[in-house]
């Protein structure tokens, strides 16, 4: 097979990712680093629990640099995600690609997973294992900004901040869900090495 043979028979492969899924996809990567290390900066200000993050893995160097980056990512990453959750709606991937999800089959997936008896051979179908940790980090990540919101404008959100249990409450919420999706990412960004064929689809489509 030629190099060209070999491009027209990738370019026949259906597409796995469309578009909108990629671009929404990275943008959300890139603005969830800046949210997580401008955050854990903020946290060391005023610290919840009995530690602070390294000064090396945080963002924007002293309290009132890492708010500027929240504020400016917040944008970002909330109208990225508004296009992403619309259209994941209204074109059904969400309702095809993330559902069913039934607690039988994420037991038997996870434990063939941890077994590495899992299949990868198509990179369409998403697991049920999958299908529960995408489904709940874009649950953690509709929360986060809410509880963001909350702890940003308290007076003008009140009924948002009362939604919470409160300022205070809105805050553990806020770092919980931080926790979450730093959990996630680890695993995720893990799982993705270890099956490289499916970065190369999240960047080229297939
Ligand atoms: C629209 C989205 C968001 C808004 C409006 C927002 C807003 C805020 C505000 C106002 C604070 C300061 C709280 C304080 O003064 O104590 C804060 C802290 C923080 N944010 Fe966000 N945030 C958002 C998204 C995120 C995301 C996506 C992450 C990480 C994945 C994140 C992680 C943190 C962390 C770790 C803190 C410090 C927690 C604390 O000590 O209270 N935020 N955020
Ligand atoms: C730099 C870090 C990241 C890498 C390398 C990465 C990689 C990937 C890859 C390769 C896929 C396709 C996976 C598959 O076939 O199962 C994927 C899908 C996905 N990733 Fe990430 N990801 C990263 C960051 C994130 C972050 C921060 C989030 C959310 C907090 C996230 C949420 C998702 C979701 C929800 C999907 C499914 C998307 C869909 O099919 O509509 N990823 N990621």
């Amino acid at each position: 097979m030629t190099s060209i043979d070999a491009a027209q028979a990738t370019q026949q492969q259906p597409v796995i990712h469309p578009v909108w899924v990629r671009v929404t996809h990275w943008t959300n990567a890139v603005a969830m680093l800046v949210m997580i290390g401008s955050g854990w900066e903020i946290y060391n200000a005023s610290p919840l629990f009995g530690f602070t993050f390294p000064g090396l893995i945080t963002l924007g160097g002293w309290l009132a640099g890492a708010l500027l980056w929240h504020f400016a990512a917040m944008w970002l990453l909330a109208v990225n995600g508004i296009v992403y959750v619309a259209l994941g709606l209204a074109t059904g991937r969400f309702r095809t690609k993330l559902l069913p999800i039934r607690p039988g089959e994420v037991i038997t997936d996870a434990k063939a997973a941890l077994t590495f008896k899992l299949a990868h051979d198509d990179l369409s179908k998403y697991n049920s294992v999958q299908r529960l940790l995408y489904a709940g980090i874009i649950v953690v990540a509709i929360v986060i900004v809410l509880s963001g919101l909350s702890i940003w404008k308290p007076v003008q959100l009140q009924w948002l901040t009362a939604l919470f249990g409160g300022y205070d409450a809105a805050r553990y919420v806020h770092f919980f869900c931080m926790a979450a999706i730093v959990g996630f990412l680890v695993v995720h960004v893990l799982l993705a090495l270890i099956v490289p064929k499916s970065i190369r689809a999240m960047v080229a489509g297939r």
